[in-house]
């Protein structure tokens, strides 16, 4: 590799953390469409993170690092201090930032203990990469 080229490391998980993940990722509009083989990735190379209550995961307007999918406990969703929504587990999130290089739409707090699942921006990116290369040198 390049310069900025990462490793694409995996972290084990059990089956029911990865169908979690999965699920997450294909219930969420701007991610459900990416290729099996990229969602198999992305699932395999995200680690888990414990949040404490009143903890955020994201502030809104700054630069993203992460997407996330909730595995255990409450999250509010909030903007300019209004409330936008509150997640439960296997829901995919952080994916805007990620997705479209901007500032985080949206604050995201832990209403109670959480636990969740990291994917950083690098890696995900590395993710894209790698497969769209496999996909080019496949047809
Ligand atoms: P991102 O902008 O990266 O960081 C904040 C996240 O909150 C955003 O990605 C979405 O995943 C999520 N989000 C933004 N707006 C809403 C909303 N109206 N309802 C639920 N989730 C949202």
């Amino acid at each position: 590799g390049g310069v900025g080229a990462i490793q694409i490391k995996h972290f084990d998980k059990d089956f029911r953390s990865k169908q979690l993940i999965k699920d997450a990722i294909l219930d969420n509009d701007f991610l459900k469409n990416l290729d099996s083989t990229q969602i198999w990735e992305m699932v395999n190379c995200m680690y888990e993170k414990r949040i404490q209550k009143d903890h955020y995961i994201i502030k809104e307007s700054e630069a993203g690092q992460a997407l996330y999918v909730s595995a255990e406990g409450e999250l509010e969703v909030s903007k300019d201090g209004k409330i936008l929504g509150i997640m439960a587990a296997g829901r995919a999130f952080g994916e805007l930032a990620i997705l479209y290089n901007c500032t985080r739409t949206a604050s995201v707090k832990a209403l109670s203990e959480a636990r969740i699942w990291v994917l950083d921006r690098r890696v995900f990116q590395a993710v894209m990469m790698k497969s769209g290369i496999q996909r080019r040198n496949e047809n």
